[in-house]
């Protein structure tokens, strides 16, 4: 195996179902596939690890299946945080630049951000991402980037996207137990967007929902910007389990008879459709019986989506729609419940592809961790330009004392 490359990007999704590893590199400046490792997870419960030991093995078994197609050693990746104590807030920042207009410094830039950020926050609440919504130079709002402008006063609206600093802990111990060191870590949600939304929804405003096994992730795009992060705790396994409950059958049957003949609109369910099932006794099981249970628990979810939407000020801004992702997102019928609940057009998210990807990966589960592998690139891109910028400063500092 040959040692880990520099130009290696690695990242793990954690999920509450499957623990997902994935590795690129690049290749003339495009995102190139080398491999991925995808096993079951162990020691998760709710969404939340609650046992290392087991989170870990997975972890690794998941690492160790993408090294060897990678052929690579992997020691460092990018992980994704997500689940039901994901919360984001709004607050802005003013600053004063002084009775005289001039320009806008990067350095201002960062103390109004600061500003903004300095609000009080529960004790166990880590901030994962500040992300600027707009920055506003004498009252003229819209503002993208302001450096470089002439003015005397910069406001700047900001999301706080927070998670609970013990689960963030956990994910990395149990990454770093797995033998990997971890680079940063991101919301899943504005990962799974990364992968799936367009530039003109991010415009026009969409809300990304990441339904996964335990619970769901939202983003919510507006103007460009991110303006409402948040989680709800309902995901694909809550399904599945009031079939397990509601046929008394055992979950992993449950599981294949939601995948395979599961909707969640009564009505578009056939009244005579039938399926033979040996479990709790052999009989023609109709699809409508199915389809009873899984449509509350649809409008459940989206219930809580939209509560969570208005509290973030948000439902009205959806003009682009809702896209919807993730496993949990393949449920036949569950756009059409969304379309109805929240009013607005519902489509389902598939990840880009990146050159050399298999085909299999092309599905709505994989949208995170390939959204993930786009983050950390970007990432890297602007740290490499900030280093190079740094480098022409301190290159013409030297220059010019000589
Ligand atoms: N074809 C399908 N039809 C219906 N549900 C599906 C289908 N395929 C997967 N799912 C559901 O998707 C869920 C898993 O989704 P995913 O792999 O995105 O979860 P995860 O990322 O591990 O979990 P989380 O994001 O909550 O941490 C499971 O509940 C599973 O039942
Ligand atoms: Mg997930």
């Amino acid at each position: 195996m040959s040692q880990t490359q520099d130009n290696l990007i690695v990242v793990l999704d954690a999920g509450s179902a499957w623990t997902r590893v994935l590795a690129a590199d690049l290749n003339e400046g495009a995102l190139r596939y080398r491999g991925h490792g995808v096993v079951e997870s162990a020691g998760m419960r709710k969404g939340l690890i609650s046992e290392l030991g087991p989170a870990a093995k997975a972890v690794k078994a998941a690492n160790e299946q993408a090294e060897r197609v990678a052929r690579a050693n992997i020691d460092e990746c990018a992980v994704g945080v997500g689940g039901p104590h994901i919360r984001g807030l709004n607050t802005n920042g003013r600053l004063d630049i002084g009775s005289r207009m001039r320009e806008i410094t990067r350095e201002d830039v960062r103390a109004v951000v600061e500003r903004a950020r300095a609000i009080e926050r529960p004790a166990d609440r880590e901030i994962l991402h500040l992300l600027s919504r707009q920055f506003i130079l004498d009252g003229q709002p819209g503002i993208f980037d302001p450096v470089g402008m002439v003015g005397a006063c910069l406001e700047v609206d900001l999301h706080i996207a927070t998670c609970s600093g013990s689960a963030l802990q956990s994910t990395v111990t149990c990454a770093n137990r797995a033998g990997l060191e971890v680079t940063e870590a991101v919301l899943e949600s504005i990962a799974a967007a990364e992968a799936t939304l367009s530039a003109d929804e991010r415009e026009l405003g969409v809300c990304l929902l990441d339904v996964g096994a335990h619970s769901s992730n939202i983003v919510v795009f507006f103007e460009g910007a991110v303006a409402h992060t948040g989680s709800v705790p309902v995901g694909g396994a809550h399904f599945t389990n009031d079939l397990a409950i509601g046929l008394q059958m055992p979950v992993a049957q449950a599981e294949r008879l939601k995948r395979q003949y599961g909707h969640c609109v009564v009505t578009a369910v056939p009244q005579q459709a039938t399926v033979e099932i040996a479990n709790p006794q052999p009989q023609n099981l109709p699809l409508r019986t199915v389809a009873e249970i899984l449509e509350p628990r649809a409008r459940e979810l989206l219930y809580y989506v939209k509560e969570n939407l208005r509290q973030g000020g948000v439902v009205d801004a959806l003009g682009a729609g809702c896209v919807l992702t993730g496993g949990g997102a393949m449920l036949p019928g569950l756009l059409d419940v969304t379309e109805s609940q929240l009013r607005v057009p519902a489509r389902t998210g598939m990840p880009v592809r990146l050159s050399n990807m298999p085909g299999e990966l092309v599905h709505p589960s994989f949208a995170t961790v390939i959204g993930l592998l786009l983050y950390a690139h970007r990432t890297r891109v602007t740290r490499a330009a900030e280093n190079n910028s740094l480098r022409a400063k301190l290159r013409a500092i030297f220059a010019s004392s000589y």
